[in-house]
């Protein structure tokens, strides 16, 4: 499987499917992506991105499902703590501590909670965090579903920063961390080798920044 960061909280896992997660990235379009599968953490615009024009089967929570589905969206709904297979990939959706509504919608369009998504495909399995704050049961995510990679949130102010998400590496134990979410904007500015030198020195997890666009090869 190959997975690309391709900025912000989008990422694109590249095997027997392609999986879309989180469809924004500032200033650009990700229709190029052509995925089979787009699955959305939460209802933030800079996480719902294009995920109505992109028109693809989507993953989502109950309630953002079911405004996807008014849409004309085909949907694949579920709730946090259960997995769906959907064309042989594997979705389990994890808690998020985070709030969450539809902001294309208007103002106060309930979307349910914020998410994060475990996804197993080809062997491989990857977490993608949402946006959250740190929380202890990220223990319960590592033990029970050894995901081989992590996407932990660093920019800080509306999520983790580099303090907390070194403490969620430590709990999920993924051999890989990759850090997401920051950059974007001034307000949620931090610095990745500062997280890599931080997180590599004292533990044996591995840290891989990546550049917005830039891939990188898991598993078999
Ligand atoms: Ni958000
Ligand atoms: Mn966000």
């Amino acid at each position: 499987m190959q997975l690309t960061w391709l900025g912000h909280s989008c990422v694109l896992l590249t095997g027997s499917k392609k999986v879309l997660i989180d469809p924004f990235i500032e200033g650009g379009s990700v229709q190029g992506t052509n995925p089979d599968i787009v699955a959305v953490t939460h209802g933030h615009a800079d996480h719902m991105g294009e995920t109505v024009a992109l028109n693809r089967k989507t993953v989502a929570i109950t309630e953002i499902a079911r405004y996807l589905k008014a849409k004309g969206l085909t949907v694949e709904s579920l709730n946090i703590g259960g997995t769906i297979i959907v064309d042989g990939v594997s979705f389990t959706m994890t808690a998020a501590v985070h709030s969450s509504a539809i902001e294309e919608a208007g103002p106060g369009f309930s979307a349910g909670a914020a998410a994060g998504f475990v996804i197993g495909m080809d062997g491989v399995k990857v977490y993608h965090a949402g946006d959250t704050a740190l929380f202890s049961d990220m223990k319960l995510i590592g033990e029970l579903y050894h995901p081989d990679i992590a996407l932990l949130p660093i920019g800080g102010r509306f999520t983790m920063g580099i303090a907390e998400a070194m403490m969620a590496a430590n709990f999920i134990g993924a051999k890989t961390v990759i850090p997401i979410h920051y950059n974007t904007w001034d307000r949620i500015t931090a610095d990745p080798q500062q997280f890599k030198r931080a997180i590599e020195r004292t533990t044996d997890i591995k840290v891989q920044v990546l550049k917005p666009g830039e891939s990188m090869q898991t598993g078999s």
